[in-house]
C-alpha cells in the first residue's frame, strides 16, 4: 500500500472499506456515525440484507478501531428493524461480534426521538428511539463529563426546600437495590450530570437525504469525548452533519461518504458556515485504484 495519510476537514468521496485502509493507525479521537440499516433505503443509497449484516460491518469497525486512538471513543448510531413481526438481531450480533475483535462496549446511550410520527401496530407502540453504541479501545479513554452537565431544573427548589432527617445522611434504598443517595449533596448546586438518555426530535428541514440525524446528536458526544483541535471522523457522512457538528466546536472533521450528490450538498453546507477551511477541499477525492496482484 501506498503512504497511509489522513486530510483532515476534508470528505472523502467512495466507499469507507476502500478508504479507511488509506488512513494512518490511530489518527483519529472519536468516531460518530449512522451506518446504512439493514435493507434500509434501498432505492437511494443501497441497503446490507441483515443476515449479511455483521459480515459487512465486521471488516469496517476493525479499520475504525486501527485508527482510533488508544483514548478515542466511537459512537455507533442503530436501530434494529423489524422483520416479520420480530426484531432483527444482526445489532446485538454485531454487538458480540465487536467485543471479540476487542472493543469494549462501554455503554448504549439512547436518543429519544422526541417528535416521532404516531401509529398504530398490532403487536408493537411507536418506536421512538435509537442507541446510540459506545465501544471503546481501553477502560481509561477521555471524557469531559462537565462538558455536557444539564441544569439542575425547576423542580429542585421545592424539594431541597425543607430537607428531612434522612436527606441530610446517605439513605440506602428502600428496595435493598445497594443504590443510595444523600439529598443533602444536590443543596447550592445549578448544573448537574445528565442520564443516558437523549431526548431529541429528529430532523425534518432536511430534504436532501432521507436519514439525517440531528445536529445535537453528533454535538454531545463531541463535546463529552473531545478538545478543540481534536478530530472526530464519521465513515458515512451522508449530508454532513457530523462535520457540521465538529466545525460548530472548534474540531476537525473528517468524513467518507459513498454517494457523490451527498458530498458535494455536504460541502455545500460546511461552505456556509466557515468558507475559508472548507474552500480547498471542495474537489472530492477517490481512492486511487490498486493494482491487482
Ligand atoms: C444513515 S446515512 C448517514 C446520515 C448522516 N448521519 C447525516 O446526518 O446526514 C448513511 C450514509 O452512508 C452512506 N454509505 C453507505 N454505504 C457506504 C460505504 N460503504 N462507504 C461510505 N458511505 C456509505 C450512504 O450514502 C448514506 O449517506
Amino acid at each position: 500500500m501506498s503512504e497511509q495519510r489522513l486530510r483532515t476537514n476534508f470528505i472523502y468521496h467512495g466507499d469507507c472499506r476502500e478508504i479507511l485502509p488509506t488512513f494512518p493507525d490511530e489518527c483519529v479521537d472519536l468516531i460518530v456515525t449512522s451506518p446504512p440499516y439493514a435493507d434500509r433505503r434501498k432505492n437511494t443509497y443501497g441497503g446490507v440484507p441483515p443476515e449479511k449484516y455483521v459480515e459487512w460491518f465486521l471488516p469496517i469497525s476493525a479499520e475504525l478501531k486501527r485508527v482510533l486512538k488508544p483514548t478515542g471513543s466511537f459512537i455507533l448510531n442503530i436501530k434494529e428493524r423489524v422483520v416479520n413481526g420480530e426484531r432483527g438481531t444482526y445489532v446485538i450480533e454485531l454487538v458480540l461480534e465487536m467485543r471479540k475483535q476487542g472493543w469494549l462496549w462501554t455503554e448504549d446511550y439512547c436518543w429519544h426521538k422526541k417528535n416521532c410520527y404516531p401509529g398504530k401496530w398490532p403487536n408493537r407502540f411507536r418506536d421512538a428511539w435509537e442507541h446510540c453504541y459506545h465501544f471503546t479501545k481501553q477502560k481509561v479513554f477521555k471524557m469531559y463529563q462537565e462538558a455536557v452537565m444539564v441544569p439542575m431544573g425547576d423542580w429542585a427548589e421545592k424539594r431541597l426546600k425543607k430537607l428531612s432527617q434522612t436527606d441530610l445522611v446517605r439513605d440506602e434504598s428502600r428496595s435493598k437495590s445497594g443504590f443510595g443517595k444523600r439529598v443533602a449533596n444536590w443543596l447550592g448546586r445549578e448544573w448537574v450530570y445528565p442520564t443516558n438518555v437523549l431526548h431529541l426530535a429528529t430532523e425534518v428541514s432536511n430534504k436532501n437525504h432521507s436519514a439525517v440525524f440531528p445536529l445535537e446528536l453528533p454535538m454531545w458526544f463531541i463535546r463529552l469525548f473531545t478538545q478543540e483541535g481534536d478530530i472526530v471522523l464519521d465513515p458515512f457522512m451522508g449530508s454532513g452533519t457530523t462535520a457540521r457538528a465538529a466545525l460548530k466546536l472548534g474540531r476537525q472533521y473528517v468524513g467518507i461518504e459513498l454517494c457523490k450528490e451527498y458530498v458535494e450538498l455536504a460541502n455545500r453546507t460546511l461552505q456556509a458556515i466557515q468558507p475559508s477551511l472548507i474552500a480547498e477541499s471542495q474537489t472530492s477525492y477517490t481512492v486511487p485504484k490498486r493494482k491487482r496482484k
